[in-house]
This record gives structure tokens, C-alpha cells and sequence, in this order.
């Protein structure tokens, strides 16, 4: 749980939410997660997922759990795929199987390209440039 999530738990605990954080703490730090209930675990393990939907009713699910380093990326590009894209996959199938109907994905402005003008406009469609592994992994499961 970092920077983005830290945000939206502090705006979700002030609307009176209660959030349960699932992290394995690959790229985050525990101390981080400031409230709320905490759940280690990975998304790639299916039994932690399953446990978990099974211990909380879910009203909806924010997916924050991505690899985002655009060097390592290109080093170990299976690590996003992995990651990125299987990660994501199994996270939907839980929230298909535990009926929960409401996701936001948090994916990255890179799916709308190098703008052509600023402020840019999400209406302008997806202009996503082959060859960065980090951008395309997480735009495929943003289609
Ligand atoms: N940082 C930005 O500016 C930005 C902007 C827009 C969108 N995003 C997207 O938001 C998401 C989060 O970004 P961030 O900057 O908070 O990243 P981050 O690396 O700080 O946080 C990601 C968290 O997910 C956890 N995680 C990673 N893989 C996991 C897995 N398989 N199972 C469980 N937990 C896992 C990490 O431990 C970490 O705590 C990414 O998908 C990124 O593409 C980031």
C-alpha cells in the first residue's frame, strides 16, 4: 500500500468505510497502512483470495496491487506479465466467485499516449505504443 492507496483509504475511511487492505508488502511497507483491517497476501495465491472474500462482505474492490517500475520492467519483463496481467486475472475471478460488482482498477495515464494537447482529454481513446512492458501489462487488463 502506497502513495495512491494510502490516499484513497483516507478518503474512504473518512466517508465511514471500512477498508480491508490486501498487500504481500512486495513493493510496500506495512507501517504504511495507516487503518482499517490489513490482510497479507498475494494476489497469485488463490486460497489467501479465497479466504479472504470468504472472511469479509465486499461492497467493491480497488486494485492498487500493480508493478509500476518502468526500468525493471524492461529488465524482467515476465515479472510484469505476471504480475500486471495473471495478478490481475485472479483477482477478477475472486470477485466474480465472492459476486462482488464493483472494481476500480487503478491503471496508468500511459494507456492515452504522449497527448496531443494538455489538459488531455480521456475521451481520446487508448494510444498505447507497443514495447513498454510496464504500460502494456497493465492497459491489457484495463481493456
Ligand atoms: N504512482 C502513480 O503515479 C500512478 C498513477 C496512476 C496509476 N498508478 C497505478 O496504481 C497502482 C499502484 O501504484 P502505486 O504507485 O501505489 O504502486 P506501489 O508499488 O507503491 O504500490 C503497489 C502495492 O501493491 C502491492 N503488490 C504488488 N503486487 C502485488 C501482488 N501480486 N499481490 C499483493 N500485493 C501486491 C505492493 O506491495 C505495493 O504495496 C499501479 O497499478 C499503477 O500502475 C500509479
Amino acid at each position: 500500500m502506497q502513495v495512491l492507496s494510502v490516499c484513497t483509504w483516507w478518503l474512504l475511511d473518512e466517508l465511514g468505510h471500512v477498508v480491508v487492505t490486501f498487500d504481500d508488502l512486495s513493493a510496500g511497507f506495512r507501517n504504511a497502512v495507516l487503518g482499517g483491517i490489513f490482510v497479507q497476501g498475494s494476489l497469485h495465491d488463490k486460497a489467501a483470495l479465497s479466504e479472504l472474500f470468504g472472511s469479509h462482505q465486499f461492497d467493491a474492490v480497488v486494485h492498487f496491487a500493480g508493478s509500476i517500475a518502468v526500468g525493471e520492467s524492461v529488465r524482467d519483463p515476465a515479472k510484469y506479465y505476471q504480475n500486471n496481467l495473471t495478478g490481475t486475472l485472479y483477482l477478477l475471478d475472486a470477485v466474480r466467485e465472492h459476486d462482488v460488482n464493483k472494481i476500480v482498477f487503478s491503471s496508468t495515464a500511459a494507456i492515452f499516449g504522449v497527448p496531443q494537447y494538455v489538459p488531455m482529454f480521456v475521451f481520446a481513446g487508448f494510444r498505447v505504443k507497443p514495447g513498454k512492458t510496464v504500460v502494456t501489462t497493465v492497459c491489457v487488463p484495463d481493456r
